[in-house]
Parts: C-alpha cells; structure tokens; sequence
C-alpha cells in the first residue's frame, strides 16, 4: 500500500495490518515520507483511533526503528518514570537523582514539550552546558557509573516516533489514546526496563481531561508493557492546576532544585515521593511502600539526592553550580511583574491550560517544530485553588523579556484564573493506582 492508501483506509475507519504499520514506523524513521502525508494520516487517527492489533504494531514498528539502551548486564532494577504531560510538571528533575541515589537504575528518557505542556529536556537545557543529547554508547557509560541519565532521544531510540511526535505536536494530533500509548511506550521499552511507573495526568491540562479516558490509557501502556515483560504501574494524578508554583523552564528547575533541597511546593513533595515510592517497590529496593517513602525522604535530608543531582549534570556538561546558585546561573528574565487579585473571593481554579498556552505565547513553548524557547520567561502562580484571597492580594508574578511577554503573560492568568464565591473541594494529588492486577481508587 502506498501511504495515501494508508491515509485513505483510516479516513475510512479501516484497520491497517501489523505489515504496513512495519513498513510505514521503517520509512519514517529513514525519512522518507512527506511531512504533509504523515500529517494527514495522523489526523485520521485522531478521528478514527487505532484498535489494539494497530496499536501494537505501531509501538512495536516505533520501538523497532532505532537501538535501544541494553542495560541488561546491571544487575540491579532499572526503573523510569513517565508522565504524559502536563503543566509545571517538573518532577522528573526531582524523581531521577531522588530514586538512583536510592541504589535504582534511572536511565530517564524524556521528551521536549508538547502542545500546551512542558517538557523535562527544555527545562533541563536551562541548565547553562547540560547536554540531553548523548549517544547510547555514552549514555550507557554514565547510567553504569552514576546510576542515572537524562537524556532525550536520540536519533538512534525509536526515530520514528521522534519524527510522528514533532508532528502530532505541530498539527494538534496529540491527544489519541493509542498514539500517546505507543508514543511513551516505544520510548520506554527501548530502555531495557524492569519496571515502568507511569504518571498518568488527568484533568484540564492533561491530555486527557476525564477519569475514564486515562484509566483506558494506562491500561493500555500496561499492555504494552506486559508484551515485553516490563511490569507498568500507572498513578492517576490530578493535573486540574498546575504543580507546584513555577511554570516556564528555568525557573522550574529552580523549584526542582529547592524539592531536592527538601523544600520547594508540598504538590511537588508528595507526587515525587508517592511516583518514587512505587519506582522503589518495582526495584525491589523496599520491602513496603512505608520503608520505600522513609528511603527517599532519608534521600532528601541527607543531602544524597542533591548530590546524584550535581553530578549528573557535571557528566552532562552543565554548570553543577546551580544547585548552589540558581538564581545567578539559570537564565533569567528581564522583567518580573506582579499579578494581583482584582476582586475579594476565592480562588475557583487555575485552568492549566491557558497557563501552558500563555507560556507558549511568552516564548517559553514551542508553537511549531522549529521555534526556539526562551527559557527565561515563565509564570510564578503562588495562588492554589481555594485560597481566600482580597483585592490587591499577590497571586502570581509574570517572568517576561519584555513588555510584550509580559502582556501574554497577563492575558494567560486572566483566562486561568478565575476568582468566585463558591467553596473548593480540595484537591485529590493521586486518585488512581493501576496495575496488571486492577484499578485501585485511592480518593
Ligand atoms: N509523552 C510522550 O512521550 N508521547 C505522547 O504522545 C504524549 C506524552
């Protein structure tokens, strides 16, 4: 089948058989397809969706195209975790150090951000020298001497997807439960996992904005991931607000940085220890999750975490000092302006939505492939949904190069947040917890 028959088939809600989808992961990883087909046949996804044979083999021919990091001679559990986006999401800064300087493997794979939300390599390259782009060969070396990498893919891990995932980014094809599926799961089973912990974000600012619709996705990357015998276990989150305080790059590397110090937001806090204590358990570094959430608080107070931290970034060639200086290392933004509350009431919510399409207008995201990211700018929204504020009250500071990013950066907190009347539920952090074994409703 040539790729418009393939376009032309899903148009038509057909099924496209395990060979084609081979073929067509083969030839987008060689490059050799238009742009605009691969465009137009991602859109008939969206519309048509995928069944479970498809999904399987667009992951497997994804999963296929490239290498994969073989860390099969560590004999020690090697564990990632993954979230499928959200805003102020940093917790993969924090998690990667926190959980390898408990004695796990984390040969971390992240992506760049994705539509409205951010992405772990754009924050980290923050970092004045870090490199996200290491070969498997050295990527490899670094996993075997600290335990740990963060690194991005390459163009030698699962290409294809690289290629399909700036372009579902570019023409709004993102949130489809088999291509999220087969997108992190072709990434993750090409790092040789014993196990996978899966942050799946639920709520206004995920990409799947109900219950149901993640608990199909995280069933869905477990049964993917149980093809490979790499046991998944997914936590529903709420991503109805953003985590934590800082949403941009830089500054939210600051806000990684001070959680690893122990402080930082208590949203950031807990989602890392309760992701961290499930990557322990999957390890086998823990005997309960009790001792595993001890292990890791013991990792932050002793200073252990911090230390794994500056010396991953020492092997990637960043400037390890911010972990002592970040306000003089990482960039920063020309201007800082205050954004107060312009009535008395309570804060109804903070749409994570238009906060990661106001940092996007700022200059922060990235709205075609090629755009590059100021890291500088950014929100500080120290308002959480529920806070009885008055008039003229703080609620969050616009990180902006000029008066023009600033202005986005207004207009992106006027449509987010919305101040009322009503009293607030509050927030449930974790909701879900899904494994091979069922789905456990922990709220
Ligand atoms: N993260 C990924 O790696 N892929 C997606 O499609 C969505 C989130």
């Amino acid at each position: 089948m040539t790729l418009r028959d393939l376009i032309e088939t899903k148009r038509d809600g057909g099924h496209i058989s395990a060979a084609e989808w081979r073929n067509f992961t083969r030839d987008v990883a060689a490059g050799t397809l238009p742009d605009y087909q691969i465009a137009a046949l991602l859109m008939a996804i969206y519309f048509r969706g995928l069944d479970g044979d498809e999904t399987v083999a667009l992951m497997e021919g994804m999963l296929h195209s490239g290498r994969t990091l073989d860390l099969r001679h560590l004999a020690t559990g090697r564990v990632d975790k993954h979230s499928t986006g959200g805003v102020g999401d940093k917790v993969s800064l924090v998690l990667a150090p926190l959980v390898a300087s408990c004695g796990v493997v984390v040969p971390m794979m992240s992506g760049r951000g994705l539509g409205h939300t951010g992405g772990t390599l754009d924050k980290l390259e923050s970092i004045p020298g870090f490199n996200t782009r290491l070969t498997l060969a050295r990527a490899t070396a670094q996993i075997e001497q600290l335990g740990c990498a963060l690194i991005g893919q390459t163009g030698e891990i699962a290409p294809a997807d690289k290629t399909l995932y700036a372009l579902r980014d570019a023409t709004a094809t993102v949130e489809v439960i088999p291509l999220i599926a087969a997108s992190i799961m072709s990434k993750k089973l090409a790092e040789s996992l014993t196990g996978l912990v899966i942050d799946v974000k639920t709520g206004a600012g995920a990409f799947l904005s109900n219950q149901v619709d993640s608990i199909t996705l995280a069933q869905t990357m477990i049964g993917l991931g149980a093809r490979h015998h790499c046991p998944v276990v997914a936590l529903l989150t709420n991503m109805d607000s953003p985590l934590g305080i800082a949403c941009g790059n830089a500054n939210e590397v600051e806000e990684a940085i001070d959680a690893l110090k122990g402080g930082g937001p208590p949203d950031l806090r807990e989602l890392t220890l309760r992701l961290g204590t499930e990557m322990l358990l999957l390890a086998h570094a823990a005997p309960d999750a009790v001792a595993a959430r001890a292990q890791l608080e013991q990792a932050i107070d002793s200073g252990a975490a911090l230390e794994k931290f500056r010396d991953i970034i020492d092997a990637q060639g960043g400037e390890s000092r911010v972990c002592d200086e970040p306000e003089l290392l990482l960039p920063q933004p020309a201007m800082r302006v205050p954004y107060l509350a312009t009535k008395d009431g309570i804060v109804q919510r903070i749409d994570p939505r238009a906060i990661g399409k106001g940092i996007t207008a700022m200059g922060g995201g990235r709205s075609g492939m090629t755009d590059i990211l100021d890291p500088s700018v950014g929100l500080r929204i120290t308002a959480k949904p529920g806070d009885a504020v008055q008039r003229g009250d703080m609620l969050a500071t616009i990180e902006a190069r000029d008066a023009l990013c600033a202005a986005a950066g207004r207009a992106a907190l006027d449509a987010a947040l919305v101040i009322g009347d009503e009293s607030v539920a509050p927030v449930v952090l974790v909701s879900h917890r899904i494994t091979a074994a069922g789905v456990e409703q922990l709220a």
